[in-house]
């Protein structure tokens, strides 16, 4: 398989609010297809981590910006999926932490920031081809991806899908708490005047309330058999 970045290697977008399953759905696509895969939220959120590791505000836009274009990051392939590394170190555990979430959803409300990791994401696109997972990857940084879903599901079930999760690892997890703060951070993310998580207009619309994984996964790849 070659992996030499090609500017028109086939790209499927998979865009959508948080807890909506795309990470999931992203990682079984692409294995699927044998394709790359760009976790753009985890790009976000290790820029979030560094800037706390470095006490830098989040309303400090040239520390932040000075950052994104000094990242160190890397995605490798790891047994249980694909593992992190900033600065050279494993943050995998760390960038799935509360306060590195909520200052994940603040630094990418700024415009400098979003400009300034374009060009990182695009590095991505590569032979035989590339799912990547994020908010705008179809409406701003692959517009021209031959392939675009946006994954919803209820407020609700991201909720109970996220609470779960926490609780299955061991974690203490307030509900109401966990449901309040992925409210308030869809507002922030759709709201926002730069890249707001919205549908492409030629996005394809999944509604994963009450669906499987499995039958997201079937239904994302017969679009992508009827447009790539
Ligand atoms: O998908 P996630 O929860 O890991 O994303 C972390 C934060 O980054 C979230 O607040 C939304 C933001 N984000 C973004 O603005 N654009 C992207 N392409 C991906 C994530």
């Amino acid at each position: 398989m070659s992996t030499s970045r090609v500017a028109n290697a086939p790209v499927v977008t998979i865009d959508g609010p948080s807890g909506a399953g795309k990470g999931a759905v992203s990682a079984g696509v692409a294995r699927r297809l044998g394709w790359h895969v760009l976790d753009s939220g985890a790009v976000y959120r290790a820029v979030a981590a560094a800037a706390l590791d470095r006490a830098i505000a989040a309303d400090d836009e040239s520390g932040l910006t000075a950052l994104c274009e000094d990242l160190d990051l890397v995605f490798e392939a790891a047994p249980a999926g694909i593992s992190v590394r900033l600065n050279g170190s494993p943050v995998d555990d760390r960038l799935r932490q509360e306060e590195v979430s909520v200052m994940s959803s603040k630094v990418a409300s700024i415009p400098a920031v979003r400009s300034a990791l374009l060009d990182f994401q695009r590095s991505y696109r590569r032979l035989p081809g590339l799912v990547a997972d994020g908010r705008d990857m179809g409406t701003v940084v692959f517009p021209d991806a031959s392939c675009k879903v946006f994954l919803d599901a209820s407020v609700e079930e991201r909720a109970n899908r996220r609470y779960k999760q926490l609780k299955d690892k061991g974690e203490n997890v307030n509900f109401l708490r966990l449901f309040r703060d992925l409210e308030a951070r869809d507002r922030r993310d759709r709201e926002r005047t730069v890249s707001p998580t919205v549908p492409a207009e030629d996005a394809f619309v999944i509604d994963s309330t009450s669906m499987t994984l499995k039958t997201v996964i079937e239904n994302v790849l017969a679009v992508v058999r009827q447009r790539v």
